[in-house]
């Protein structure tokens, strides 16, 4: 497909899944949260008991997961084998043991195909680590969006309390260290912000100035 992709990568809590979700709509978009996919990963083979050592069971995993994403907005459902596990897929196990999962490389190729079938006209958001680096490379533009690692806890601790979750912020910032490091240094695909990726540092600011500068660019490319 040609459509025209807008990437979003970033560490997690920068407030790319609430920005991309934010600019699909503002465009009439599509949107790929990438993340979920790693997550659904996770999830499907922790069920299945299968160590996160296994990279060709994950990999397996990965390549048949059947894997439904209905509505949009606030209503987007994640639906794992007709199930709904939007909730399940948002805990903080699931986000580590999706990092662990998104370390390998026979996953990450096992999901490429099947997120480059999201780029639909008119156009997609896509939402990760590596859609500028790996997935779009081609992409109209670039985002790399960042905060400090204060800003994304303390978010963080927000979106779980509002969710009747309990944590605490020290727990959050030792557990997000973690997962930037790992996202970092890993050997395929690690985090880093595409040559030509636009950086845009959100702390401190809201997130109608963050999406007001990304529709601004957009609009320049156009
Ligand atoms: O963005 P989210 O927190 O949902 O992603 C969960 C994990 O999946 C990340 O910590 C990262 O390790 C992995 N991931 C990835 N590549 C992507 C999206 C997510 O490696 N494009």
């Amino acid at each position: 497909s040609d459509a025209p992709v807008i990437a979003v990568d970033g560490p997690s809590g920068s407030g790319k899944g609430t920005i991309s979700r934010l600019l699909a709509q503002r465009l009439g978009w599509h949107l790929l949260d990438s993340g979920a996919l790693y997550r659904l990963t996770a999830l499907a083979a922790m069920r299945r008991g299968f160590e996160f050592e296994d990279a060709t069971a994950l990999a397996a995993v990965a390549g048949a997961l059947d894997v439904r994403f209905a509505g949009d907005g606030e209503r987007a459902r994640v639906l794992l084998e007709g199930e709904d596990v939007g909730l399940a897929i948002r805990a903080e196990d699931c986000g580590a043991a999706a990092s662990r999962v998104a370390a390998l490389g026979p996953v990450r190729d096992a999901l490429l195909q099947r997120q480059r079938d999201f780029r639909r006209r008119p156009g997609l958001v896509a939402d990760g680590r590596d859609m500028g680096t790996v997935v779009f490379p081609d992409a109209a533009l670039k985002i790399f969006l960042t905060a400090s690692q204060e800003e994304r806890a303390s978010r963080r601790l927000k979106q779980l309390k509002d969710q009747g979750v309990s944590a605490n912020l020290p727990s959050l910032l030792r557990d997000l260290a973690e997962r930037d490091a790992r996202d970092a240094r890993r050997a395929v695909s690690p985090l880093r912000p595409a040559d030509d990726a636009i950086e845009i540092d959100s702390s401190g600011l809201d997130i109608p100035a963050v999406l007001d500068r990304i529709l601004a660019l957009a609009r320049e490319r156009n």
